[in-house]
């Protein structure tokens, strides 16, 4: 079932229960985060390897700070910055926190949420919420209710409907290392260049499988079932498309006026009409699963420029594109 009724998902969250939420950046599949039983029933319902930790979400920084053993300098600075927001802070948590959210690790991810239903939610609720995104393990993450609806309807007790999530990809995960350098280790929602204004350079630690410090951050994260294949240029996607019978075109901005889409391409999704990064980066995931419905050959799909916002598209393309 799903609604706008907060208050319904809040009295299934105190029972223990799970309720799909919007976010900012995607939607997340929440239980309460102090309460073990529900958290390992998120594990269940993704199929999500225990290895992976969850995200706990706070109504503000001072909740997250009650939670968190440590709350360095430069971390209070970023919070203050872009909470609510697309940001998660990894910061040592307090015994309060079940060991089952953070997958055995002492340190935990830390954010607030910019989405009103979810803020709302979380006033009403005397404790956070631990949330992954609200897709079956290693799928695309959901932009919509309607997206949680097709994979995870039956595993779920609640979606809380708040529409299309208009920064469309997950937040941009920030920890830091024993020596005090700052790193990034997810690409996400807060482009790097705008978390150096506020606490200078910082170290990139984006894992990948073999990665130890950020578990869970697996290649093959984000993979929809069709073949995908990232490609450097438009031309090289026009040029590959000839090679198939039918296959589906993510491209981030209009086909220019003198290219001409090959017969087999028989959906072409334009991400950004206006050619611009936070508008393909909000419609990317839809545009995935929308194709991957199609029952092409392969979906092709264009890189955008690697800096701001285009470095955590090429990331998730990136992964999508993992076989
Ligand atoms: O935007 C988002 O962050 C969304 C929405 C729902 O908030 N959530 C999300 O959660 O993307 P999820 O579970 O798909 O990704 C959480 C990732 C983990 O895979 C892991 O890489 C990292 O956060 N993480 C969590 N706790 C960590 C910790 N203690 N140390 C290092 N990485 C951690
Ligand atoms: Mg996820």
């Amino acid at each position: 079932m799903k609604g706008k009724d907060t208050s319904y998902a809040a009295r299934i969250l105190r029972e223990g229960g799970l309720v799909a939420i919007p976010t900012e950046t995607v939607y997340g599949l929440a239980a309460n985060a102090l309460d073990s039983q529900a958290v390992l029933n998120i594990f269940k319902a993704k199929n999500r390897p225990s290895f992976d930790p969850l995200i706990v979400h706070c109504r503000n920084a001072a909740q997250a700070e009650s939670y968190a053993a440590v709350f360095p300098e430069p971390m209070k600075k970023l919070a203050e910055k872009f909470w609510p927001g697309p940001l998660t802070l990894i910061l040592p948590k307090t015994s309060a926190i079940p060991d089952v959210v953070s997958s055995g690790l002492p340190s935990a991810g830390f954010r607030v949420p910019n989405h009103p239903l979810t803020l709302a939610l979380l006033q009403e609720l005397e404790f956070p919420l631990a949330a992954p995104s609200a897709n079956p393990f290693g799928y695309v993450s959901p932009t919509s209710a309607e997206h949680v609806e097709d994979q995870l309807k039956d595993k779920i007790d609640y979606i809380l409907d708040g529409g299309s999530s208009p920064v469309g990809l997950e937040s941009t995960i920030v920890g830091q290392l024993e020596d005090g350098q700052i790193c990034i280790l997810r690409y996400g929602g807060i482009p790097v260049e705008q978390i150096e204004e506020v606490v200078g350079p910082v170290v990139l630690r984006v894992a990948s499988s073999a990665s130890p410090l950020s578990p869970g951050q697996l290649d093959q994260h984000y993979a929809p079932h069709s073949t995908f294949i990232v490609c450097q240029t438009l031309q090289q996607a026009l040029d590959m498309a000839e090679s198939y019978q039918r296959c589906g075109l993510i491209t981030p901005s209009p086909l220019p006026a003198d290219k001409v889409l090959p017969a087999s391409v028989q959906s072409h999704k334009v991400l950004s009409p206006s050619g611009h990064l936070d508008e393909a980066a909000q419609h990317l995931f839809a545009a995935i699963r929308s194709l991957d419905k199609g029952d092409f050959e392969a979906i092709l799909a264009v890189k955008v420029a690697d800096e701001g916002l285009g470095r955590a598209i090429n990331d998730r393309l990136r992964r999508a594109s993992h076989l």
